[in-house]
Formats: structure tokens, sequence, C-alpha cells
């Protein structure tokens, strides 16, 4: 039976509902051998599947475990989604931006995953900060202050866990299907109305064209609709990393940096204010413009700083206590221009190697190292000049400037 299901998949014809049923509980009852999956998850990779296996997969994944009740609290519950990126930051800031204009805001958020840092691990950087909020601790806290952010509870979507571990190990997470119904049955069992994702495309992301993103964001789109779930998508550049830090205390104070009105408009600043006027337009059922406008004013009326702090206390973290390595090493420009490309992905290798991600399952995460970029795309710069400075905990050898910086 297992085999005729792999084997139907691999000549490229549609799997029932019952067959993906079959073999997806199968897997995560342990009846279904890990090569048998990887097997099948090659064969969808390969072959893809139709809107109506797709649609079917969701619900198998949805139905994998609890799903969330948040029609009690008052007001539309937005939530954001980003396919992951390097030195990506935004929940960290819009979230607080969003609930400070009074729209509840519960955000589970992942780890880091290959070269991408993970919101959760950025969170954990702030001492004492909990990430593990039960069911009943997210309801109170969203009631009392109206913004949460926490790890995925055990109970949400056992399945995609589960798939989502293998997909890692077997080349087969890039697929657009099986994105697609990972991230729609987090979203639709973690509770919210409206859901904005952030699709990342470039070097230091899941997909590479833009043609890619725009299937993804048609297909979520359409899960949406069959859940009654209002989706907006946007497509933005990962070619270059967001904004200047990347590692996590690092990203934290960045974050801050940005919600005290601090930070120019840089990449990330844009970001931030285009997808927290997304959901703000959503969560409000006003303009985007109209939204912008609330947006700017949440950030200089320090509402939105508020709001963090008030979010951070309620988790019991402390962001006085944010630790960032006191060893630096600056990298220094080689010759004069004009810097024309900043490689995200080359930087994601490099902040793994510093420690600030796992590049081991059983490793530890260092949350004090990290890179502070000291010029931006566009700059001009000197010979001699610092272009990025590394908190490091020990020496590093073998950095390829070069291939970081592109200075024309
Ligand atoms: N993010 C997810 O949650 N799932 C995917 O499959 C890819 C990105």
């Amino acid at each position: 039976m297992i085999l005729d299901i792999i084997n139907k998949k691999r000549i490229g014809e549609e799997l029932s509902y019952q067959e993906l049923d079959t073999i997806f509980n199968g897997y995560l009852n342990g009846e279904v051998a890990d090569y048998q999956m990887s097997s099948l998850l090659m064969a969808i990779c390969i072959n893809g599947m139709t809107d109506e296996e797709i649609y079917s997969l969701t619900k198998i994944f949805i139905d994998s475990g609890d799903v969330l009740d948040f029609s009690d609290i008052p007001g539309i519950k937005v939530d954001k989604h980003s396919t992951g990126g390097i030195g990506d930051k935004t929940t960290l800031v819009i979230a607080p931006i969003v609930a400070s204009l009074e729209i509840p805001v519960v955000k589970m958020s992942g780890r880091g995953l290959g070269y991408t840092g993970g919101t959760i691990d950025k969170l954990e950087s702030i001492p004492g900060f909990r990430i593990d909020l039960s069911d009943q601790e997210i309801l109170k806290q969203v009631h009392d202050i109206g913004l949460v952010i926490t790890g995925q509870t055990a109970d949400l979507v056992p399945m995609d866990k589960a798939i989502y571990a293998l997909r890692d190990v077997t080349a087969t997470v890039s697929s657009i299907p099986l994105i697609a119904s990972s991230i729609m049955s987090k979203k639709i069992a973690s509770g919210a109305d409206k859901i904005i994702i952030d699709i990342k495309v470039g070097n230091g992301a899941l997909l590479q064209s833009y043609e890619d993103a725009e299937k993804l964001s048609e297909l979520m789109m359409k899960i949406g609709k069959v859940y009654h779930r209002e989706v907006r998508c946007i497509i933005s550049d990962m070619n270059v990393p967001l904004g200047k830090c990347i590692g996590n205390s690092l990203e934290v104070l960045e974050a801050i940096d940005v919600l005290q009105g601090k930070e120019e408009n840089n990449n990330f600043v844009k970001l931030c204010y285009e997808l927290a006027a997304e959901m703000v337009s959503m969560g409000k059922e006003i303009s985007k413009d109209e939204a912008l406008t609330l947006v700017d004013d949440a950030i200089q009326s320090g509402k939105a700083y508020q709001k963090f702090l008030e979010m951070v206390e309620y988790q019991k973290g402390n962001v006085d206590k944010i630790k960032v390595s006191k060893n630096t090493i600056e990298l220094k420009a080689k010759k004069s221009g004009t810097i024309q490309d900043i490689n995200a992905l080359e930087l994601g290798k490099l902040s793994l190697s510093l420690g600030a991600g796992k590049i081991h399952k059983t490793d530890k995460i260092d949350y004090s190292v990290g890179i502070r970029l000291n010029k931006l795309v566009g700059d001009s710069v000197k010979k001699g000049d610092v272009l990025a400075t590394l908190y490091v905990k020990n020496n590093v050898q073998g950095i390829k400037l070069n291939d970081i910086f592109m200075i024309r």
C-alpha cells in the first residue's frame, strides 16, 4: 500500500486525501520509515502537487495537533510569517508596533534554519525571556497586554515538525507545495483571522526566483480562501542582508533602535514599515496609507517601544542584560569605491561560523556573537575604512572579504 502511494506520486499521478492521510499519519505514528517518506517527499519535489492535494495535505497537517481559538479576544487577530532570511528581525519590530495600535498579536515563531536566524533564538538572547508559554499563558497574556511572541507549542502541527526535520536533511525544503502547506497549516492552527506572509527571494533565501515566489504567494492565498482567512503576501529581496546586524543579541539591539526611531531609512526599516502597515490595514480595515501614518506615529510617540518592553517584562526578560561579545575584529576595505553588493548568503555562513547559529543539531548558540555592517549597499568607501565589525569569541580565519563586499 505505502509503496503503491509512493509509486503513484513518482509517475506524477494525483494522490487522494485518503492516500495522503495514510502515508503522512503513518509517518507520524512510526509505521512509515524515514526512507519511505524521504522518497515520497522527493517525488513531490520533482512532480509537484495539484491544488486539491495541497489542500488535503494542509488539512492533514492542521488536524495533526491543536488548533488555538482566540475568538474570545475582541478584535481582528493578525499574524505574520517570513520564509526566512539573513538579519531578518522584523517580527521584533512589527509585532509591538501593531499591538501598540490595539490590534492583538499572537506570534508563534521558530528557530534558525540553515543560514537563516530564527526569532525565538533572537528572543532567547534577552536574559530570562520565556519562549515556552503554554496555551493558557498565551491566552492570558494576549488578553492582558495584546502581544505575545513565543515558540510554537509542541502540540501545534506536530506533523510539520516531523516532516520539516526530514525535509531539512533530504534536500526537499524548497518544494513550493510543501512550503505552502507547512506555513499555512501553522498559521491556521495558530488561530489568526488574517495573515501577512513575507516571501523572501535571493541567494540568502529558500526561493531563488521571483516566479517561484509568485507561485507560492498564489498558492497560500488560495489555501487562505479555503479556510476563510484573508492572506496577503509581499515578496522581498534577500540577496542583501536586512539592516546592519546579523547575530542574536545584535539583532535585538538593532530592533530596539528601530522601535526607538533611531535608525535611518535602510532596507530593514522600510520592510518593517511595509509589513506593519499591511498588518494594521488588515487589522483595522483601513487603507495602507492611513495605516502607514499610524505605524509612523507608533514609533515616533514611543508607543511601540513601550509595548515591546511590556512584552519583555511580561515574559520575564531583561533588555538591560543583553550581552554582546567584547572581542571584535574589524574588516577593512582593500580598495576605494562604492559598495555595489553585500552577499547575504556569505554573511549568513560567516555568522554561523562565529557561533550565532547551529551547524549540528546539538550545537549551542552563542547569543553574543555576530556581525555589524558599518557600510551598506550604495555607500562610498575609502581603502582602509571599516566595512564590518565582527563580535567574536575566538579568533576567526579565512574570511573571504571579496565574496562578501563587492566594491567598484
Ligand atoms: N517556513 C516554514 O515554516 N515552512 C517551510 O516549509 C518553509 C519556510
